[in-house]
């Protein structure tokens, strides 16, 4: 197995992380690995919010990450923005995965956008106009290993 197929497939959702600090250049390039993402018609209508504040990274569900990327989603762009979204965030995935990094994609607790704090987490986040909440990436060095999902060969069929 070369070494893209071997990230692929040894990449799991962690869901438990050491203290460590994620290095600044490595989060940079995980981010950089989102921005060179595939998208409909190069429309690229994502913005990512990089966090290292570990208390703030916590009120996302993140499973004690040191780190987190924010992925937001440009309001009214293309048809294709979730799927570009999911793209950009799988693409940001496999790059901590190949950095040596566990990552959990998560869906934060609804109410986080939508309680009294919604307004203060956007600010303290430097939210931009015209762009909604998609995904987050939780960053981390993993405290333990994982396992990947087992494949389900029936999922795929050939013809030819
Ligand atoms: C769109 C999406 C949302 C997810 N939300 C969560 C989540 O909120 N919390 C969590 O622990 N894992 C979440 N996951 C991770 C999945 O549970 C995980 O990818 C799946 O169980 C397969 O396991 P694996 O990633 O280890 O292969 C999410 C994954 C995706 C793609």
């Amino acid at each position: 197995m070369n070494e893209t197929l071997n990230t692929i497939h040894t990449r799991f959702s962690c869901r438990a992380y050491t203290d460590q600090t994620v290095e600044m250049e490595k989060l940079q390039a995980i981010a950089k690995a989102g921005l060179a993402a595939p998208s409909g018609q190069n429309k690229q209508p994502w913005h990512f919010i990089v966090v290292s504040d570990k208390e703030l990274v916590g009120k996302f569900g993140t499973h004690g990450a040191p780190a987190m990327i924010v992925v937001l989603k440009k309001s009214y762009s293309t048809t294709w923005v979730d799927v570009d979204c999911g793209i950009a965030v799988q693409t940001m995935a496999l790059a901590a995965a190949s950095l040596g990094l566990g990552s959990c994609i998560v869906d934060p607790p609804y109410l986080l956008f939508e309680g009294e704090e919604a307004g203060s987490i956007k600010e303290t986040l430097k939210w931009p106009a015209g762009y909604e909440f998609s995904i987050v990436l939780a960053v981390g060095y993993a405290a333990r290993s994982g396992n990947p999902h087992p494949l389900v060969a029936s999922k795929v069929h050939y013809i030819g």
